[in-house]
């Protein structure tokens, strides 16, 4: 949901060079976020450097517990990284860069230990407080203006992450995607460490249309957890009775499990897909999945992304392309003519692939890892998402005969990045 970067000082030839990877936690607590105070007055997320042989969440539990006390991290999804590069703040005349990730968790309980500062936090007084992201922004946009007046030349040097943090804090303010990406990742844990059975399948109507009670308990999960994000909302999951309209007010469009059949046969390729929508428009995206930890955002207007890091669609064109689709399983009316299309596309391209999920092809198709996806017929739960990370990738979603989707009634969809079809 963001990716930037802050280049205060060039590389200076013959300079040594540090590098870093650091980990940051946007801890939500209520309306609240944990943040790390100093004596300057301004306010940082928890996190830190990650050492050798730490993985970046077992540096991120570390570094929360030394900064703040609070022992029990729950880490969800990666959803930004911000790059940076300056002269060395502590004098070795090293150009010093460093990549962190920031990553949404929440405190599994109170539990709090000693804090363990270095000389460094210790000389500004770090401490642990909760205060609101709004909160957050002002002190530290009132701190910049202060050192702004103090250091006429512009960029600041005595606190270093405080440009970084009031990028971050505003991004975080513009919608509530990365609480909803939190909580979708948790509902993925579900599906990831599922234990599957014959006994929890259920027929629905249509050709080799299952539901299971996964499909249920994820679906009755994120909308608990949704709703309480945004209680105005309507909620619209697939496995419902009925679904209600769209069309005004702020809904979620979604899929508890895109790819049940793959799920039943423990294949690994599905996800949970999530689209917020405001007045019949999607503004908010989210497809996780959940077996290769793979987190796609997207917000209207914002970009699209992948784990922290902006995706963006391959503009290769279709002879050397890969062609998705999907067969509309439950609609086998359409399968002489989607499979006719295939070989068409397969005549054109390097090769084509069905993937059983539609919201992870349109991912695909959304990070460039293929260059055309198409289905004669599919729900609007099946490609909210999906469509949102498309075109903020760069890329065109119409229903095949290039007509715009509608959220309102099922519809063919048709995803490229390619200018030739
Ligand atoms: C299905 C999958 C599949 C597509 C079907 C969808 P489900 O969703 O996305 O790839 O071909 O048209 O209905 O039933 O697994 O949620
Ligand atoms: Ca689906
Ligand atoms: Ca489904």
């Amino acid at each position: 949901m963001f990716e930037f970067s802050l280049i205060q000082d060039a590389y200076k030839e013959g300079s040594g060079m540090i590098a870093r990877r650091a980990v940051r936690a946007i801890l939500f607590c209520g309306q609240k976020v944990l943040m790390v105070s100093s004596n300057q007055g301004d306010y940082k997320f928890p996190g830190g450097g990650v050492e050798s042989g730490e993985t970046n969440r077992e540096a991120l539990k570390r570094e929360v517990r030394e900064e703040t006390g609070y022992s029990d991290l729950v880490i969800g999804p990666c959803v930004g990284t911000v790059f940076e590069q300056n002269d060395d703040i502590f004098g070795s005349g090293d150009c010093f860069q460093m990549q962190s990730y920031y990553y949404v968790c929440c405190l599994g309980s109170d539990a709090r230990e000693e804090q363990q500062l270095d000389d460094y936090e210790r000389a500004l007084k770090m401490q642990g407080v909760f205060l609101t992201l709004s909160e957050a922004l002002e002190q530290n946009e009132a701190v910049l203006e202060r050192e702004r007046r103090h250091i006429k030349t512009g960029m600041l040097t005595s606190i270093p992450w405080l440009e970084r943090e009031i990028r971050v804090l505003k991004q975080l303010m513009k919608s509530p995607l990365a609480r909803m990406a939190f909580e979708v990742y948790q509902c993925g844990q579900i599906i990831k460490h599922a234990v599957c059975s014959a006994d929890m399948v259920d027929e629905k109507s249509g050709h080799a249309n299952f539901v299971t009670t996964y499909d249920r308990q994820v679906q009755s999960e994120l909308r608990k957890r949704l709703l309480r994000i945004e209680p105005d909302a309507v909620f619209v999951g697939e496995e419902e009775e009925t679904h209600a309209s769209v069309a005004t007010g702020k809904a979620f469009i979604v899929d508890p499990i895109d790819g049940t059949t793959n799920f039943m046969k423990d294949y690994h390729a599905s996800c949970i897909s999530v689209a917020m929508t405001l007045d019949g428009k999607t503004e908010l995206g989210i497809v996780y999945n959940p077996y290769l930890e793979e987190m796609f955002l997207a917000q209207r207007g914002c970009g699209a992304y992948r784990n922290g890091k902006q995706i963006f669609v391959s503009r290769q064109p279709l002879a050397s392309g890969l062609v998705l689709f999907g067969t509309s399983p439950y609609h086998t009316d359409f399968a002489k003519k989607s499979f006719a299309m295939a070989f068409e596309y397969f005549e054109k391209a390097l090769d084509v692939r069905r993937s059983g999920s539609a919201a992870l092809d349109l991912c695909s198709i959304a990070c460039g890892r293929a260059e055309l996806y198409f289905e004669l017929r599919l729900s609007p739960w099946d490609y909210a998402a999906g469509a949102l990370l498309v075109e903020e990738a760069g890329g065109s979603v119409t229903t095949v005969e290039g007509e715009d989707i509608t959220l309102s009634e099922p519809c063919s969809v048709l995803a490229t990045g390619t200018l030739g079809r």
